[in-house]
């Protein structure tokens, strides 16, 4: 079925799936731990796939190598089936892959104006021209700002992160992302460290610039609340494995024992119990899921 991992071919390089971002057997090592191990996703062009775990499952390792900030020992990143270098990628490959992190607060600088916050990526990437005028850098800003729904005060240009609320932040880290009309989004926990009255605004932004702007998100939580929002495939990855992955509306639909309480502890039950109940339409880690599952579960 589409929405399982398609195997890798054996032996023919270039082979696609169709997907728009592929991590094939993607495996980080740190020393001799393996905090990524063997792991294989696939985002569709305008998809949303949420990696969910628990703390430590290699969340974040796998959303940075997919954006390119760390190479993996192992394993292949293709973009439209086009292999990528781990790090070294070209200029408009780095453009097409943005990142947003959980907190605004270290990744926005406080000295900068959001002007420049938001013009650096344009200019690096030349998105707007090879010197665009001030004027239509400050509108292209301005309709950014528009777009991740902040205001319109006129000297918003020249406030710094400081002059805004956290959720405000995490919204000019988004528009700075999208300032480089990037196709695939990956954010790492972006509402983990926000009041839990503007995490929904933030959920809510995400899921309005999928569908306006076509962006394909992939979406790094410990919240399967988080996922049940926005996307529309799901990952779980424990101890640096994806032991369920498959389709969102199944994954939340299916008869879920145990989900109530403490969101980690159920989404190791929730993915036994969508496993159990939905396979085939959920892979089980490759595995044989009579005799695994359980034992990698819980
Ligand atoms: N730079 C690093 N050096 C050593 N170990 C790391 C490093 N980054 C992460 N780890 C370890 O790798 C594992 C996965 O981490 P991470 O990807 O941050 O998980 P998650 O985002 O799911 O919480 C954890 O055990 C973590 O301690
Ligand atoms: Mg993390």
């Amino acid at each position: 079925m589409s929405h399982t991992i398609p195997a890798v071919p054996a032996a023919s390089g270039g082979q696609t799936s169709g997907a728009l971002l592929e991590l094939r057997h993607i495996t980080v090592a740190y020393g001799g731990f393996a905090a990524v191990d063997d792991v294989s996703i696939a985002l569709k062009q305008g998809g949303a796939l949420g990696v969910v775990g628990e703390s430590g499952a290699g969340k974040s390792t796998l959303a940075r190598v997919a954006a390119g900030l760390i190479a993996p020992a192992a394993g292949r990143t293709l973009l439209d089936g086009r292999e990528l270098a781990p790090i070294r990628r070209t200029r408009e490959q780095r453009r097409r892959i943005q990142m947003v992190f959980q907190n605004p607060d270290s990744s926005l600088n406080p000295s900068h104006t959001i002007r420049r916050i938001l013009a650096e990526g344009m200019l690096l990437h030349g998105t707007l021209g090879p010197h665009p005028p001030r004027d239509v850098v400050d509108a292209r800003c301005r309709r950014l700002l528009a777009m991740v729904g902040l205001g319109e005060e006129r000297d918003i240009l020249a406030r710094r992160p400081r002059a805004f609320s956290g959720g405000q932040r995490q919204r000019i880290a988004i528009a700075r992302a999208l300032a480089v009309e990037p196709d695939v989004l990956v954010a790492d926990e972006p509402t983990s460290a926000l009041d839990v009255t503007v995490q929904r605004g933030i959920l809510d932004l995400l899921v309005r610039l999928r569908r306006e702007q076509g962006l394909a998100l992939l979406l790094i939580t410990h919240d399967l609340g988080v996922v049940n929002a926005v996307c529309d495939e799901v990952a779980v990855m424990r101890h640096g494995q994806i032991v369920a992955d498959g389709p969102a509306d199944l994954f939340f639909h299916a008869p879920l024992a145990g989900y109530s309480g403490d969101l980690l502890a159920a989404a190791r039950e929730v993915a036994l119990q969508a496993a159990l109940a939905c396979k085939p339409a959920f892979r089980y880690g490759g595995k044989d899921l009579t005799r695994e599952g359980k034992k990698n579960v819980r």
